[in-house]
């Protein structure tokens, strides 16, 4: 019998939902995306969570993914959504609009560390692996032998005079108008950093830009060997489904 799970990654630009087979970590059916309401505050989102929950008539347990930091269950971050989503109560914001029992929330770059150690590349679970979701933001989840320490926020570090994610994000590259070569400059900076300070045995990259990872990994000068996430952008919906059944909570 497949032990199907549910999840919803909720991004700056969609809030996306699906039921996920977690024996496989490939989604059972389509998954649903709805646009994230404009101002992105925690009712307007919780909203459409419970919509997307609906949708799917699912009862069962609930992961649920945000791009901030989760300590006990409270946000205490926003850097790429509303500011009124630091210190709410996600557990209190999202049992008022869902029925179901379990719901577990947890960092966005988190969730996919957890589902490629789960489902993805070796090199995931074994070592010191960082993971980097490459997108508005950086998003970070570090993995030692699969488990990870929670929580990092490697994409706020800074590199030279700004952030790493204010250079060397996906929305840095569009911004800015960066060619591959420019902007894999930066990543190398950026990774160079993180390889002075913390030498992982490796750097996993996702996030839509690692779609493409063969027009721009090839550029990076980084000694540490940098693959693509197996999981795309699959990674956030299977990894809070993951977490839900098993109660993981950062
Ligand atoms: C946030 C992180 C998040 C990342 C990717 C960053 O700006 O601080 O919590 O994981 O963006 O969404």
């Amino acid at each position: 019998m497949t032990r199907t799970g549910f999840g919803i990654d909720i991004g700056g630009s969609g809030v996306k939902g699906a039921k996920v087979d977690l024996d496989t970590g490939e989604f059972i059916g389509d998954r649903l995306k709805i646009a994230t309401p404009q101002p992105a505050t925690p009712e307007a989102v919780a909203e459409v969570v419970a919509e997307i929950v609906e949708h799917f008539e699912w009862t069962g347990p609930v992961g649920i993914t945000v791009p901030a930091i989760v300590k006990n269950q409270v946000a205490l971050s926003a850097a790429n959504i509303d500011p009124s989503w630091i210190n709410t109560d996600v557990s209190e914001l999202f049992s008022k609009h869902l029925d179901n029992e379990q719901i577990v929330v947890l960092n966005d770059a988190d969730a996919a560390g957890l589902a490629e150690v789960r489902y993805g590349d070796e090199r995931a679970r074994t070592g010191a692996a960082i993971l980097l979701t490459i997108g508005t933001g950086i998003g970070s989840a570090m993995l030692i032998d699969g488990t990870l320490f929670p929580n990092t926020e490697l994409g706020h570090m800074n590199v030279g005079k700004k952030e790493a994610e204010q250079l060397a994000s996906s929305a840095a590259k569009e911004r800015e108008e960066l060619s591959y070569k420019k902007w894999a400059k930066r990543v190398s900076k950026v990774f160079n950093e993180y390889e002075r300070l913390l030498n992982p045995s490796v750097f996993i990259v996702g996030g839509g830009i690692s779609r493409k990872a063969d027009k721009w990994v090839p550029l990076l000068t980084v000694d540490t060997p940098v693959i693509p996430a197996q999981l795309r952008n699959r990674a956030g919906i299977v990894g809070a489904a993951l977490a839900a059944e098993d109660n993981i909570t950062p």
